[in-house]
């Protein structure tokens, strides 16, 4: 299946501010193929070296320069050539990580012993971007104890802020994180995780958000235009790109209280890595200009503010688009109705924690209708991350991914990766 695309000149809160700016998107079109296909080719490589790495970055380069160029004859608005530019930055940043990743991995990786069950979870992982994994009983008892302590606090906060998710980080090294990651091992996660990631990972940290029916963080983003909410609101992948990530609930959670939901599979269906990863990037760029001055959530601001989906409108149509674009899809259309059909809830049952491949797998959760939930988001890195940002020091893009990193952690704490 081809990854969904909204088409926002038909879309009510987008249509009135279609752009007059004509782009030639035959070009534009056949530069992003290029990209793909280079990106594809790094990717096919059993052992890419250093050298790899650095070709790939500059014949990418050579291209995205040609898109920014042919935007910029075309006498955009001076945000919209700016929004341009930081999202092609944003997302050779994120590529020249990757790469690196991939390069070391080459080097370094030798693969884990996996027992015939993990193979399966790992099988799972592959194809359907998510397993479940069952937690040792006594270390999920002690998580859901020193969990639940916070539960005044969480419930205060998302009581008094609701525009905003209530979610604190788990201390490092305190004994809620000791039990996580004991629960993490004890349960073989991380062993698959790394054979998924062909890179050994561990523990990044753990956000454990309350969330009750009064909150309001991701409704109405649309109320400008009278359009009521989609019916596949908040679906979404993560910007974080290698950050895959497990879900253990602290409280039971049903069909009415927040479940997370997901679309099995939808890992794997066809996009364009380049348009894909531009569109985390304009999220990220978009959320770090105007996030603090949009009232109310911190949510998709562009989608809540109409002079921002101004500006998104005269962007090329391909780079058009949002790793959370499950809010644009209108209720009623084809699309609606083919993702409801296949999205599927992780309900709990006891012990458990839902593993998925946050960045590429469609997947939503928190939205409580009634009652209450409280869950562990819990986020695995690259062990070698220290290694794989010292390397990159030789590239001039090291500032941009530093920052990258830092926005990552901001990210984690508000609970909206
Ligand atoms: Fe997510």
């Amino acid at each position: 299946m081809r990854y969904p695309e909204i088409d926002y000149s038909t879309h009510p809160a987008y249509a009135p501010y279609q752009s007059k700016v004509s782009y030639d998107s035959e070009l534009l079109l056949q530069h992003i193929r290029e990209v793909d296909d280079i990106h594809a080719k790094f990717c096919n490589l059993t052992a890419p070296s250093d050298g790899d790495a650095t070709d790939v970055l500059a014949q990418i380069g050579k291209h995205t320069y040609q898109i920014l160029r042919h935007a910029r004859e075309q006498n955009i608005s001076i945000l919209a050539e700016e929004w341009l530019d930081s999202t092609v930055k944003w997302t050779i940043a994120d590529l020249s990580h990757e790469l690196a990743r991939r390069v070391f991995s080459a080097r370094d990786y030798h693969g884990q012993a996996l027992s015939a069950g993990q193979s399966k979870q790992f099988a799972l992982l592959q194809e359907q971007g998510m397993y479940i994994a069952d937690l040792p009983a006594d270390v999920y008892a002690d998580i859901r104890r020193l969990a639940l302590e916070h539960r005044p606090e969480l419930r205060q906060r998302a009581l008094s802020d609701r525009f905003n998710r209530a979610v604190i980080n788990v201390a490092f090294n305190s004994p809620l994180w000791k039990s996580i990651k004991r629960a993490a091992k004890e349960a073989g996660i991380f062993d698959v995780l790394s054979e998924l990631k062909r890179n050994r990972l561990t523990l990044l940290g753990a956000g454990l958000e309350y969330s009750c029916p009064e909150q309001d963080w991701y409704q109405s983003l649309y109320s400008d235009v009278g359009l009521a909410d989609s019916p596949m609101q908040y679906l979404h992948v993560d910007e974080g790109d290698c950050l895959p990530k497990s879900m253990i609930y602290v409280t039971s959670v049903d069909e009415e209280n927040g479940a997370t939901r997901a679309i099995p599979g939808s890992n794997r269906w066809e996009i364009s890595e380049c348009r894909f990863r531009m569109h985390k990037a304009l999220d990220r760029v978009v959320g770090d200009r105007y996030a603090k001055y949009v009232r109310k959530a911190h949510y998709r601001p562009l989608a809540r503010h109409a002079e921002l989906r101004r500006i998104f409108m005269e962007l090329p149509k391909p780079f058009q688009g949002s790793s959370h674009f499950g809010d644009d899809v209108l209720a009623g259309t084809e699309l609606a109705n083919t993702l409801a059909k296949q999205e599927i809830a992780y309900l709990s049952q006891g012990g458990q924690a839902l593993v998925f491949d946050g960045p590429h797998l469609l997947h939503r959760g928190s939205l409580v209708k009634s009652g209450e939930r409280m869950a562990l988001q819990v986020i695995y890195r690259n062990q070698n991350e220290e290694r794989l940002k010292s390397h990159l020091t030789k590239e001039t893009l090291l500032k941009d991914q530093m920052a990258l990193a830092r926005k990552y952690a901001r990210k984690f704490v508000m609970g909206y990766v």
